[in-house]
Formats: C-alpha cells, sequence, structure tokens
C-alpha cells in the first residue's frame, strides 16, 4: 500500500509558493483527498502503522485539527479502533488536559477530552505533515496525561529541513514521502 499511496502523493499534492506568508511554500493534499483512488492508498498506507507486533490493532487513533481529523477518521474506522480528536485550545465542551508549546510567533495551546483515553490505551498519532515537530510532541504529552501509550506518528509527509524527529524524541515516525 506505500507504494501506490506514495504514487498518489506524488501526482497529487500541489506546491503552493508563497502560503500562508512569502518563503512558505504550502503543500496542499486536498486534491488528494478528492480523488477516490488516493484517498482510499493513503488510509491503506497509514492504517499499516496501527498494526502492533503482537497481531493486535491500537485501540484508539489521534488526530490533530484539522488536516489530521480528516485523515485520522478514517485510519481509525479502516482499523476497527475509536477515533479521538485532539484540538486547538476552547473547542472542547468538557474536562480536559492541556499542552502550551511554542511557535515561531506565540504560542499555541492543544487539548484532549480526559476520558478519551483510557489508561493503557495503546495509541497511533495521525497527522499531515510533520514540521517542526511541536504538534506531535504536544499531542504525545496529552495522551500520556491521560494514561495512554502511543505507539508511534504516522503521516503523510516529514519535511527535513525542519527538526521535526529530533522534537518528537524516541517516538517512531513514519512517513510515506520525505521533503
Ligand atoms: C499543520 C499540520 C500539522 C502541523 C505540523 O497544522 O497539519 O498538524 O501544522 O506542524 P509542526 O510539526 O510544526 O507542529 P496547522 O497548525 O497549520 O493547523 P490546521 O491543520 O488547522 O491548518
Amino acid at each position: 500500500p506505500a507504494e501506490v499511496a506514495r504514487e498518489a502523493l506524488d501526482r497529487l499534492v500541489v506546491d503552493v509558493p508563497d502560503f500562508p506568508e512569502p518563503g512558505v511554500v504550502f503543500k496542499d493534499i486536498t486534491p488528494v483527498l478528492a480523488d477516490h483512488d488516493g484517498f482510499t492508498a493513503v488510509v491503506a498506507a497509514l492504517a499499516e502503522h496501527g498494526r502492533l507486533d503482537d497481531g493486535q490493532v491500537v485501540d484508539k487513533v489521534v488526530g490533530m485539527e484539522a488536516r489530521g481529523f480528516i485523515l485520522a477518521a478514517p485510519v481509525a474506522l479502516a482499523l476497527g479502533a475509536g477515533f479521538v480528536p485532539v484540538r486547538k485550545a476552547g473547542k472542547l465542551p468538557r474536562e480536559t488536559h492541556a499542552v502550551s508549546y511554542s511557535l515561531e510567533y506565540g504560542d499555541a495551546t492543544l487539548e484532549l477530552h480526559r476520558d478519551a483515553i483510557s489508561p493503557g490505551d495503546r495509541v497511533l498519532l495521525v497527522d499531515d505533515v510533520l514540521a517542526t515537530g511541536g504538534t506531535a510532541r504536544a499531542t504525545r504529552e496529552l495522551v500520556e496525561a491521560c494514561g495512554g501509550i502511543v505507539t508511534g506518528l504516522a503521516v503523510l509527509m516529514e519535511l527535513s529541513f525542519l527538526p521535526g524527529r529530533e522534537t518528537v524524541g524516541d517516538l517512531p515516525v513514519s512517513s510515506l514521502v520525505t521533503l
């Protein structure tokens, strides 16, 4: 499945120069989502990482707002696991854990419902891109605050010119494409 997914990403991801600001090349994945075969291939490839060495699958798949939701939800269904959203501050209605981290300009806060992950749950994180790694590191902290065990992070694309892997430390990262 990984090869078919890579081919779909090569063919369908659109580079948008100077978005959202000058000097940044935005990777627009919406054409992949709009292509049924492409979307199917990337979901299947990401879902492989939710299968564990003991023959079981993860209990939960966590997606990070907003593009992570689009990928993590079908991955969860494909695996027979639950889907859990990690959201930006102030969006989740019940008791949460919250983690703040620094961005280039200012801070960001992510939240997770406290009861969304049970102690001992094995959890796969799914997102579109690993860039600086701040989002993934904060999400891991949130899952661990609930007593969950993060088994890995699966992304479509990894930006190798940013220190994402360093930031996430010993978290196993699987990316379909390294840029
Ligand atoms: C993007 C992307 C990842 C994150 C990666 O989301 O979808 O979640 O940034 O960056 P990092 O590794 O430097 O943390 P963004 O915050 O732009 O949110 P969006 O999906 O709501 O646009």
